[in-house]
């Protein structure tokens, strides 16, 4: 259903974009210029306003001629400079995404030409604005809405992670096509994550059901020597700057076990005033039994340390498949001395396939990468992770280069993590890879991102 949804509205947007391409080719022979009633509005409604609009995340809305006008120039900047839409995979060395933002040369050329020629309006046409909706969910009313109850952000200081418990007390299994939060207080909300819980897991087994709660390194961390990851935990989706939402696809779900809990955890961050969050996760479950299973892995490397003043340190992971499966999603993550990000599948036979690369890392939108085309790889296959880190004053995210930089929670600790969504068969057994990578106590068993 969801992945209808969103097949329909892609095609849709397919479908317009090919309009504005055949009126901008029109356009310097009939009219001259761009105008905002002409080519540039569409433009701006399929790749701006879904940010760019109230209760969003873009600072200002784009929505009508009016509210674009006096951004023109600052428009014009951010789209030669290639800042917006914000996108920081390089095209020519990853395999191409769905969810990609960025413009075509045509439609950046057309926006800049507009702007040169004083941004005119044009005649407004009898099209209403394109009717934003706000403050619902994306996907349709989800089957389940699990709410966060307050919790209160005090106006400074450091906030440690806080996890919440919330056992699901479904009467049965059952599988989720699609995950979605609508989060209540972006400005304090650094990220949240949710993870299914297996019963008898030993993950945060000591945290209370229902309450807020630290959990030492140690409970985080809890393993036993018998416990294979998928019986543990797995994230179940997360939210991060830069976070849209999308449902699996067709015939795709992930297992929430009967029995299971889902378990928050979240990173609030004071900024300078006090604040109530009540964020809140909906489910959509599928409609029948899935073809196949969602998974996601989280190879990481912890074990690093990250010398004052070095300005391009590699640390790697990497993830060697048991069985067939198939390639998802993939998403980077380091922090504030993320640099760049690179992750590329050597196959059994040798060869090496580039899958994405990240030149210019911004811990400021931890994006999900959804390949346009989910990738096949066979057994064997090893998914290689490799971070590189600016610890150097020209980093200018940089909180302090005179620091040892080790793995940890916080954005002046460093993680890397490549989270990774696989597809598998729905009825096979879950422990689908090996995880390489070094770890250590309180590292990434430890860790959320
Ligand atoms: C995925 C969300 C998203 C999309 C899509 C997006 N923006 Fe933004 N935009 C932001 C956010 C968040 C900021 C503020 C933080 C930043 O600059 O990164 C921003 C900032 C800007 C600014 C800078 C404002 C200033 O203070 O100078 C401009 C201009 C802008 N966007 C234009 C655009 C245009 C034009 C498009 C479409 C071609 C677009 N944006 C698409 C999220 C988005």
């Amino acid at each position: 259903m969801a992945g209808h949804l969103l097949r329909a509205a892609y095609a849709v947007s397919i479908m317009r974009s090919m309009r504005i391409w055949m009126l901008t080719l029109a356009a310097p022979l009939v009219m001259g210029a761009p105008v905002y009633h002409g080519e540039v509005r569409g433009i701006l409604e399929n790749r701006c306003v879904s940010c760019h609009r109230a209760g969003e995340i873009g600072p200002m809305p784009l929505g009508t001629y009016a509210e674009v006008r006096p951004w023109a120039k600052a428009l014009r900047q951010a789209v030669s400079r290639g800042t917006m839409p914000p996108w920081h995979a390089d095209r020519a060395k990853s395999v191409t995404f769905h969810n990609d933002r960025s413009l075509t040369a045509l439609e950046r050329a057309t926006l800049v030409a507009w702007v040169d020629a004083g941004a005119p309006e044009g005649t407004p046409s009898a099209m209403p604005p394109k009717a934003p909706s706000t403050g619902g969910w994306r996907l349709g009313k989800p089957d389940l809405v699990v709410r966060i109850p307050k919790f209160k952000v005090p106006d400074q200081g450091t906030i440690e992670y806080t996890f919440l418990v919330t056992p699901t007390d479904l009467p049965e299994a059952k599988w989720i096509a699609a995950a979605e939060w609508k989060i209540d207080q972006r400005s304090v909300v650094h990220h949240i994550n949710a993870f299914v819980r297996p019963k008898g897991s030993s993950y945060v087994s000591d945290a209370p059901a229902g309450q807020f709660f630290v959990a030492t390194k140690a409970s985080r961390a809890a393993r036993r020597p018998d416990e294979r990851e998928a019986d543990r935990r797995e994230l179940l989706v997360g939210y991060e700057p830069g976070y849209w939402p999308m449902a699996w696809g067709e015939g795709r779900a992930k297992l929430l076990p009967k029995g299971a809990d889902i378990v928050f955890e979240m990173h609030y961050t004071a900024n300078g005033r006090t604040a109530e969050d009540s964020s809140e996760l909906g489910l959509y479950f599928a409609k029948e039994a899935p073809r196949e299973r969602v998974l996601t892995i989280t190879p990481a490397d912890s074990a690093f340390a990250i010398p004052p003043g070095a300005d391009n340190f590699a640390s790697s992971t990497g993830a060697t498949l048991k069985r067939d499966l198939t390639l998802l999603s993939m998403q980077p993550h380091m922090h504030l001395r993320g640099k760049s990000y690179r992750i590329a599948a050597r196959y059994p036979d040798g060869r090496v396939e580039n899958l994405i690369d990240v030149p210019r890392y911004d811990f400021n939108w931890q994006t999900t990468y959804f390949l346009a085309e989910p990738k096949r790889l066979p057994k064997g296959t090893v998914l290689e992770c490799v971070a590189h880190f600016d610890n150097s004053p020209n980093n200018r995210f940089n909180p302090d280069p005179k620091q040892t930089v080790r793995w940890g929670d916080q954005s002046w600790e460093e993680m890397n993590i490549g989270f990774m969504e696989v597809v598998f068969p729905a009825g096979v057994d879950p422990d689908v890879v090996t995880l390489s990578g070094t770890t250590r106590p309180g590292g990434p068993a430890a860790a959320g991102r």
